[in-house]
């Protein structure tokens, strides 16, 4: 009874202090981040901040070089992205590596197709599962035989989730899948990644919208220049709050009373002109 608690209570990933450097620059120091079932984990931050190296250290492109990564309460350091994978660990890099001619159903089992015994391919399978894995995940494409290359990056990113849920990810990784869609398309992909939350999935999210975000979150990662600058759960921060510390708060503060120093001082050189005391 007791250990099923604990079972449950140990995220799926576990990151604690970890940093990492590329020869002198460091690229990320004494980050933590959390995620368990069910739950999404947003990786927000400016260019440069460090977020896919974070994300490469999780998904076994890199090693860190301080902290810990456990996965399941156990410690890790993996060599390749395979091994992460073996660990139900898996990553939807922005650039996507479908093969664009191919049907969909191909690009959903492609490097893993599913075989009859004498080693030809089970179309009608794959045909079909990938046809009720999309509609599982609330996609319902008319013909999984067009060519992955004709649907939109939204639906595209969509295939991707819905292929590593299939092939039985607990993690999903996913590194800016909504930089470069438009707002409609974003939304699909936000929808996607709660369908993935509700199927007990952790969901590790980057993305530098804080509008994406919000939304879908329940933990907030802040990186600067490699740093955190805050670790939040969504009740214990607002949106407003959110964009203001993704848009730098505290310098944008000092910009503001910096220019309100400029107006004020132009008034006080009115107010003296009036009085005369300058000319
Ligand atoms: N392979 C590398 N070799 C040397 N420096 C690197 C390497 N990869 C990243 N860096 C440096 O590490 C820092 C963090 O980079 P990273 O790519 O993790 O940022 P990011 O938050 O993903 O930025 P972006 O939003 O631009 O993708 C940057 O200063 C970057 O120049
Ligand atoms: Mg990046």
């Amino acid at each position: 009874m007791t250990t099923e608690k604990i079972e449950t209570a140990r995220p799926l990933v576990r990151l604690d202090e970890v940093g990492k450097n590329y020869g002198n620059i460091i690229a990320l120091r004494e980050v933590s981040l959390e995620v368990s079932p069910g739950e999404v984990t947003c990786v927000l931050g400016d260019n440069g901040a460090g977020k896919s190296t974070l994300i490469k250290i999780v998904a076994g492109l890199h090693r860190h070089d301080t902290g810990t990564y456990q996965v399941e309460g156990e410690a890790v350091s993996f060599a390749s992205p395979r091994e992460a994978l073996d660990r139900g660990i898996a990553t939807v890099y922005q650039d996507l590596a479908v093969v664009p001619l191919m049907p969909v159903w191909r690009n959903f089992f492609l490097g893993s197709e599913k075989r009859k015994t004498f080693g030809l391919m089970d179309i009608e399978f794959m045909r079909r599962t990938t046809k009720s894995e999309l509609l599982a995940m609330g996609i319902d494409l008319r013909d999984v035989d067009q060519p992955i290359g004709t649907l939109s990056g939204g639906e595209r990113q969509c295939v991707a989730i819905a292929r590593a849920v299939y092939f039985g990810a607990k993690v999903l990784v996913l590194d800016e899948p909504t930089a470069a869609l438009g707002v409609k398309q974003a939304g699909v992909v936000l929808r996607y990644i709660v369908q993935a939350r509700e199927r007990g999935l952790g969901v590790i999210f980057i993305t530098h919208n804080p509008h994406h975000a919000y939304p879908v979150g329940d933990r907030f990662l802040l990186l600067k220049r490699g740093r955190s600058i805050g670790y939040h759960s969504k009740g214990d921060i607002t949106l407003d709050e959110l964009t203001a510390l993704m848009a730098g708060g505290s310098e944008l503060e000092e910009l503001a009373h910096e220019l309100q120093g400029v107006t004020a001082g132009k008034e006080l050189t009115e107010e003296a002109k009036k009085l005369g005391l300058t000319d």
